[in-house]
């Protein structure tokens, strides 16, 4: 696996010192609100692990599994919703936890929809955002940090299902996708 990695871009310190100042904005922000972490699977999943520790007020959460990205490196666009929420959003204020921000079709779709089910608010938490890239207007309140437009893994970002476990983020050998 290690082997298929081309430059390790974002160490596990680095990643660590993102989440914690991420934590800390979202615990200044939300003391008096209702908060309700939404991840989305399961590229989240590491950065959802990590942030709602870094959180110190009082916070649910909930797990929501959409793809738009199959076993490609580009977004077919059409999101798809594998397993949906549990709670009834009315009187939360949700912050949607995503490990990437690219052309934006996800999150675009996932705040419509949350949306209409009448929560307080709605805002985004990204731990990387590829600004470059957008194809709809989409912006998150919280960003680890931007990055430029480089097919990434590791830390819960995948290709075709791999590397999520790798604990840092990386580029992979262009050989691997094919390009
Ligand atoms: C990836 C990533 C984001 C989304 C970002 O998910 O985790 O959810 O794509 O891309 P976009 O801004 O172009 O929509 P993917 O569909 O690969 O599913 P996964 O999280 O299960 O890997
Ligand atoms: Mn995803
Ligand atoms: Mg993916």
């Amino acid at each position: 696996m290690l082997n298929d990695i081309q430059e390790i871009l974002y160490s596990e310190e680095t990643i660590a010192a993102m989440v914690k100042r991420v934590g800390r904005e979202i615990s200044r922000d939300y003391a008096d609100k209702n908060l309700l972490l939404v991840s989305v699977l399961k590229g989240s999943v590491a950065f959802m692990a990590d942030l709602m520790r870094a959180i110190d007020i009082p916070a649910r959460i909930d797990f929501m599994s959409v793809s738009s990205y199959g076993s490609g490196t580009k977004t077919s666009g059409v999101v798809k919703i594998i397993k949906d929420l549990d709670i009834n959003l009315k009187g939360y204020d949700i912050v949607i936890v995503e490990d990437i921000l690219d052309s934006g079709k996800t999150l675009h779709y996932l705040v419509d929809l949350l949306k209409g089910r009448e929560p307080n608010s709605v805002e985004i938490c990204t731990l990387f955002d590829k600004p470059e890239r957008r194809e709809v207007d989409v912006h998150a309140k919280y960003i680890g940090c931007a990055i430029p437009d480089a097919f990434i893994v590791g830390y819960g970002l995948d290709y075709d299902e791999k590397y999520r476990n790798l604990p840092f983020v990386g580029v992979l050998k262009p050989e691997i996708y094919g390009a």
